[in-house]
């Protein structure tokens, strides 16, 4: 045992001896963490939806002999908070979640005790049952009581090789079975075959919208966003929401249910536009995504529409996007809300050289509030952080969302590919960009009066009632 290992291991028996007094061998006994007893459980309910075969994960953690060997690689990527890819900041911002995969500190801290003290399997007999192997395909929406998708849209498939640079796969197809406007209430994506489980990263499906369709402003600009002033190629907010998304969707991620009494209106005509990212797993795997998508009964349409608004991290537009090589730099991007707003997500957007987003809040009144903050964004990993119903924050018309995106450009970065390189504004995965994707809905200001009264009074992120220790499982 390395002399590291054997400190951490001090550490834990410290601790520990806090815990059960009074002799340190008594301590050491009852603090004994075993795979079968306190690992797996938690491998089984925060991992292997990925960590099983024909997931996207490189290896399986459904058992013992599957784990051990990956151990040390455990502790490291569990402790820094890389795994699972949750990389959102626990200290500011909303902290409530719909689809919150994150481990609690004492998940890590069993795990990296288990670790510290030699990954020991112990009883057979503690080993929890183990739901199967997913081996077909499902609809999350359907198991949990949702019914069928309405419509099924289907994106063509692609068969990635086995060797390959990451590829961004990007058909365009009809709504099949859509003969009028129809309001949808959920959606969601998944890999067209189990094989697919393997290569698709994450897959999103825009709203291609005819131009002339007299809503293209209010859903492709987003009244939040929109700057009729500003209506060039360059203003690069009006580049990222001029594609109203359906859904992003990532592996791990379930559906999208829009809150209540919100949803998107889609039409006869249009399109969905696929953007998906695979990538190679050693063996050729052909796959695309599936769109579900459930709608509102006809009679009870919601009565706001929710829009994918790209909050941008720019503040002179595509010039301002200036990363000289070797170097930390940072953008700064500020949007004025016309309207009251509710804000229901938070996606960070970034190519290679992303390191960390924050979105502020200027209040009217001039005091701040910050509304989410990734601190440990990895290109890999675009997580989609849905804030729980009763955690969502409400701005009043003035204030000012502040995106802060920061990016690495050094080598310390691994997914960077080429430090000594001068990187500016693009759609090239080499290039940058930045903007934070939130679901936004508008309130009337009697509306928004009648949310602040059912919050002290006060605007932004709501007050947990009382803060609970984070859910075990
Ligand atoms: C949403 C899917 C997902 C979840 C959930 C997830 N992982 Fe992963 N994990 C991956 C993928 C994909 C990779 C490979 C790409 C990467 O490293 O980001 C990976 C990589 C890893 C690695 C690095 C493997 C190596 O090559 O060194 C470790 C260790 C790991 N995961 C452990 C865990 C543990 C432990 C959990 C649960 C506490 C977990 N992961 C949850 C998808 C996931």
């Amino acid at each position: 045992m390395s002399r590291l290992t054997l400190h951490a291991g001090v550490g834990v028996l410290a601790v520990g001896a806090l815990l059960v007094l009074p002799s340190v061998a008594r301590a050491a006994e009852a603090r004994k963490v075993t795979f079968a007893k306190d690992v797996a459980p938690i491998l089984q309910s925060k991992c292997i939806s990925c960590h099983e075969p024909g997931s996207i994960a490189p290896m399986s953690l459904r058992t013992y002999e599957e784990t051990r060997p990956w151990a040390r690689s455990i502790k490291q990527r569990v402790s820094t908070r890389q795994m699972p890819p949750w990389h959102i900041n626990k200290s500011v911002g909303v902290q409530q979640f719909k689809n919150d995969m994150s481990l609690s500190d004492e998940q890590i801290d069993t795990i990296v005790a288990w670790v510290d003290q030699g990954a020991l399997q112990g009883n057979a007999a503690d080993m929890p049952v183990f739901r199967p192997i997913e081996t077909k395909l499902f609809w999350q929406g359907e198991r949990d009581g949702y019914g069928e998708p309405d419509l099924v849209v289907k994106s063509p498939e692609y068969t990635m090789p086995a060797v390959s640079q990451d590829q961004w796969w990007r058909p365009m197809v009809d709504i099949p079975g859509l003969t009028e406007p129809r309001w949808v209430r959920m959606v969601e994506i998944r890999p067209s075959n189990i094989q697919g489980r393997k290569i698709l990263h994450h897959s999103i499906a825009h709203v291609v919208m005819d131009p002339n369709d007299p809503d293209a402003e209010a859903v492709n600009r987003g009244i939040a966003s929109g700057r009729p002033d500003r209506q060039d190629a360059d203003d690069p907010s009006a580049i990222i929401n001029a594609r109203p998304s359906l859904m992003e969707w990532a592996i791990g991620k379930g559906y999208d249910r829009y809150a209540d009494g919100t949803g998107k209106l889609i039409k006869p005509g249009q399109k969905i536009s696929w953007d998906q990212h695979v990538h190679a797993v050693g063996e050729a795997i052909t796959a695309g995504s599936e769109l579900g998508i459930w709608l509102y009964k006809k009679g009870e349409e919601p009565k706001k529409r929710t829009h994918l608004v790209g909050f941008t991290g720019l503040k002179d537009g595509t010039i301002g996007l200036d990363i000289p090589p070797n170097a930390i730099s940072h953008t700064e991007g500020f949007t004025v809300l016309k309207e009251n707003t509710v804000i229901t997500n938070f996606q960070p957007h970034f190519h290679l050289r992303g390191k960390a987003m924050m979105v502020e809040a200027i209040l009217p009144d001039g005091t701040n509030q910050v509304i989410s903050y990734v601190d440990n964004f990895n290109f890999n990993w675009m997580t989609n952080y849905i804030y729980a119903e009763d955690a969502t924050p409400a701005f009043p018309k003035g204030t000012i969302i502040h995106v802060t995106a920061f990016y690495d450009n050094t080598k310390a970065n691994k997914n960077n590919p080429d430090p000594d390189q001068w990187v500016g504004y693009g759609d090239r995965t080499v290039d940058e960009m930045a903007h934070a994707w939130m679901n936004v809905y508008y309130l009337t200001d009697a509306e928004y009066q009648d949310w602040l009264s059912k919050h002290g009074g006060k605007p932004g992120v709501p007050k947990p009632a009382q803060r609970t220790q984070q859910q075990q499982q």
